[in-house]
């Protein structure tokens, strides 16, 4: 990994291209700059050269105009206005202003800190730090595109979990930054939210990686989501859920709109995240467990640990909201989200069905459903709701290791410390 030092900073003032883009603006130069390069060139030294005389030049010029009328408009400068609502020398935040929904505090302000383990969990997800391009995919590349390397089911779940992840992560993305954000009311929280949109984007970032390495067909894995039906339809139940917060003249404050925006929580945290993921996530897993696709398999583990924690984000989010306005979890209410988590398994086997028609990988289309209404049976009792399906075990027992990261110190010891201790400038 490249490390960042001034010098960089020093070499783009000398790129032509810097100086292109620095002399645009301006149009009584253009004479002496056509003259400049053209003594540059037929005086031998190079355009670079020339330009330290011309950037100089070129602040002069906005030292007279440009700074006069910034000047201008700072004597000018009114803090009330730019501060929104906030009161001029009104009383600091203190931490009982604070609240998950509907707050009126400054929003500006992380600390006091009243939600710890939100800004614990950034913590946490900050010293997880990882990128795709850290895992080697050459095995993976020689297994794909070897004849025998792979059975056709095996293919067909690579592609299609690839298909389905790699809009599903915008998809999560998007709901976070253009529906949820803006209504959690809190600094805590929206550290964290900011922290798991960039981990969002380095999902993608990890499905483009694995599609172009392997040299898929990009537009029939990112179409899938619109043309492949078990796909499309998990797409289009989270979607649906998104829709009305994206309203911009949507607000929180009443019991209907605040409900509004605690389904779309529970549908995006507990059943995209959290269910949606599992028959994939388990899939690639177990491909890798036997030593076939590893890379593809590393990064899912990667971002498996990462979602783990998007969840249980999303879970204590839920639950501290209901704390907070309890008057919103009504009996009704929760049969609506009940409804939610079942319509979300259903799908979520109905996926099975499709990427598993006969068993594959030590796993099977039956053994996957029981898998996913334990996961169901899971995310019901985090919320405090009663579990639907009596009887059900965890087939996968290992996916629970595999989920539980401190248990994997010695797959991931180097990379995170790396991150903790080499992210700094060189000066
Ligand atoms: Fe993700
Ligand atoms: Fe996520």
């Amino acid at each position: 990994m490249s490390i960042l030092s001034w010098d960089d900073f020093e070499d783009d003032e000398q790129k032509p291209a810097a100086q292109a883009h620095q002399s645009a603006p301006v149009e009584p130069q253009k004479t002496t700059h056509s003259q400049v390069v053209s003594n540059a060139q037929q005086s031998a030294p190079s355009v670079a050269t020339a330009q330290p005389a011309r950037t100089h030049s070129k602040r002069a010029e906005y030292s007279t105009d440009s700074l006069a009328r910034a000047s201008a408009a700072l004597e000018t400068l009114d803090v009330a206005p730019g501060l929104e609502e906030l009161e001029m020398g009104a009383q600091r935040v203190q931490v009982d202003d604070k609240a998950m929904i509907n707050c009126r505090a400054d929003l500006n302000q992380l600390v006091p800190f009243k939600y710890e383990w939100a800004w614990q969990k950034y913590l946490d997800g900050c010293a997880n730090h990882w990128m795709p391009q850290e895992v080697n995919m050459n095995h993976d590349i020689a297994l794909w595109k070897s004849e025998n390397g792979l059975t056709e089911d095996e293919r067909t779940i690579v592609m299609r979990s690839l298909g389905f992840f790699s809009t599903a992560d915008s998809l999560v993305a998007n709901n976070l930054v253009l529906a949820i954000y803006r209504h959690i009311t809190n600094p805590e929280c929206r550290q964290y939210i900011l922290r798991q949109a960039f981990e969002e984007a380095i999902h993608t970032h990890a499905y483009q990686y694995c599609i172009e390495s392997l040299g898929m067909d990009e537009g029939e894995v990112f179409n899938m989501y619109r043309e492949v039906p078990s796909v499309a339809r998990k797409a289009a139940w989270g979607l649906k859920y998104t829709q009305s917060l994206c309203d911009p003249t949507f607000q929180t404050g009443t019991p209907e709109n605040d409900q509004i925006l605690l389904r779309n929580l529970i549908a995006f945290y507990c059943v995209l995240e959290g269910i949606f993921f599992y028959c994939g996530f388990s899939q690639i897993l177990s491909m890798g467990r036997r030593n076939k696709m590893n890379g593809v398999a590393e990064q899912f583990q990667y971002i498996l640990r990462d979602e783990s924690m998007h969840l249980n984000f999303g879970i204590d989010m839920i639950n501290q909201i209901k704390i907070e306005n309890p008057s919103l979890w009504t009996t009704e209410f929760q049969e609506e989200i009940i409804q939610m988590i079942l319509e979300g398994t259903m799908l979520e086997i109905e996926y099975a069905r499709d990427t598993m028609p006969r068993g594959v990988l030590g796993m099977n289309a039956a053994m996957m459903e029981e898998y996913l209404k334990f996961i169901a049976n899971r995310r019901l009792s985090q919320l405090g709701l009663p579990e639907q399906f009596s009887g059900v075990n965890n087939p996968f027992q290992w996916m629970s290791e595999m989920m539980d990261l401190r248990k994997e110190k010695n797959f991931f010891e180097t990379r995170v410390t790396d991150y903790q201790t080499g992210g700094a400038l060189s000066w």
